[in-house]
């Protein structure tokens, strides 16, 4: 099992172009399935999340084909309706074929998505918002069998809260219901208006993401599209909350910086400074981060919770204390035990974690414990004084495509070791 090794305490200095936005591609991929055809998806990042949606849409009877950053889906046979549990096991995101199936084929079967490492991830949300819309779904021995058949309907449904993965279900099932669809509540994320685009690419009538409300005149016959996916804000964090913790100045492309306003005010107040131009913005640390107010994690256009063990990790090897709050997922803290062992002072209490910046962090041998806190790692290793070296690196490969590469591109020393 590999893992990487860094030589922390360099500061950071150069230019990036960040990847496509995993939490976009995901569900673009899945609306694939809504035409019969070829679809061509660019900026499509190298993740192990995104083969394992490539092996899902195969299974279902799609030619997948990959040339560097441009994946094609050929949609045109689908020879079932129902994904193994084992690829759902992969990865929990899988629920969002549930719409899609749905409105191709009028049925999908799949097991429940487990838990993972953020704590138990209930899909409640996705259900009531596809009964809502006349789907038939019976949960018997952890497996959900789902009937649309032709009752589906567009119709006015609310979600209690604002789900990114049930708003994205509830679109893309809401394409194939005849009538009016609204959706309100809606999540605001930039993924959500992506793949809004992207359906309307395919010729559906949809309006609305961004704001609470997206309404879908479903029913249509839509056909396959070309579209490049937006750029990855939470990957973007990461490089900045990199140059927060090892200082100095970087540079990046391919991402809207208006996707990353919480992240950047964050940044700012803790001493950096933040340029930014057109598709192009520039963050320049020159000193210890400061401690800032509370960070409260919230939905978009809220402090997002994918950035809050990234900031944290920063902050942590900085000066004065920050209070975070974690409003969106039960447990989200299990870096912290890893960020302890490199020194850091982190007190925990249920959804609050206070961080005092102790100086410099001292290098560890540190392990991921799920995708974004093995990214905090990284981060922290990158300020921290001499060795770290980050193990378990499936958890990063997920949602980053090359990691490493991107930091080395940035001036950071570090390498990946078997
Ligand atoms: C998406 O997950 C992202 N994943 C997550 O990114 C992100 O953290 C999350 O949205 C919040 O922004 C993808 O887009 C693939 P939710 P999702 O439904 O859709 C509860 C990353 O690091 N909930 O908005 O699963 C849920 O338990 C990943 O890239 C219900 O209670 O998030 C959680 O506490 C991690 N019932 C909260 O809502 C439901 O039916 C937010 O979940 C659905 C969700």
């Amino acid at each position: 099992m590999s893992c990487y090794q860094i030589e922390g305490g360099r500061p950071l200095d150069g230019r990036l172009t960040v990847q496509g936005a995993k939490n976009s591609v995901l569900p673009i991929l899945a609306a694939t399935l809504l035409a019969p055809g070829q679809s061509v998806i660019h900026n499509c990042p190298d993740l192990s999340d995104v083969s394992a949606t490539l092996d899902i849409l195969a299974l279902l009877g799609c030619r997948v084909d990959r040339e560097g950053d441009t994946v094609t889906v050929d949609a045109s046979t689908l020879v079932r309706a129902d994904i193994p549990d084992r690829l759902m096991r992969e990865m929990r995101s899988s629920v969002i074929f549930l719409g899609a199936l749905l409105a191709r084929l009028g049925t999908a079967e799949l097991s429940y998505p487990g838990g993972c490492e953020l704590g138990p991830r209930p899909i409640d949300l996705h259900l009531t918002a596809l009964r809502t819309l006349g789907a038939d779904i019976r949960e018997e021995q952890g497996c959900l069998r789902c009937r649309g058949s032709r009752k589906m309907r567009g119709r006015e449904l609310c979600l209690s809260m604002p789900s990114v993965g049930a708003t994205e279900n509830a679109m893309l099932a809401a394409c194939g219901c005849p009538g009016v669809t609204a959706i309100v509540g809606a999540a605001r994320e930039p993924e959500i208006v992506d793949l809004q685009n992207f359906l309307r690419a395919m010729g559906a009538e949809i309006s609305g993401a961004g704001d609470s409300v997206i309404r879908i005149r479903g029913g249509r016959v839509l056909h396959p599209a070309e579209y490049r996916v937006v750029g990855d804000r939470i990957a973007a964090a990461t490089y900045l909350c990199a140059a927060g913790a090892a200082g100095g100045r970087v540079e990046l492309t391919g991402v809207d910086p208006d996707h990353l306003t919480a992240v950047l005010a964050c940044l700012e107040q803790a001493g950096c400074s933040v340029d930014t131009g057109p598709g192009l913005f520039a963050l320049e640390c020159r000193g210890p981060l400061r401690g800032i107010s509370p960070v409260r994690t919230a939905p978009y256009p809220g402090f997002p919770t994918d950035a809050q063990a990234l900031l944290m990790a920063a902050l942590a090897g900085g000066e004065g204390t920050t209070m975070f709050v974690e409003n969106i997922f039960d447990s989200r803290y299990r870096h912290v035990d890893e960020l302890r062992r490199m020194g850091a002072d982190i007190q925990v209490a249920g959804r609050v974690a206070v961080v005092t910046g102790t100086g410099r962090l001292r290098g560890a041998e540190v392990r991921s414990t799920d995708l974004r806190g093995g990214a905090a790692l990284v981060v922290a290793g990158l300020g921290a004084e001499g060795r770290t070296t980050v193990s378990d690196l499936r958890h990063i490969r997920r949602g980053y495509d090359g990691l490493d590469r991107g930091l080395r591109a940035l001036g950071a020393d570090i390498r990946e070791i078997p």
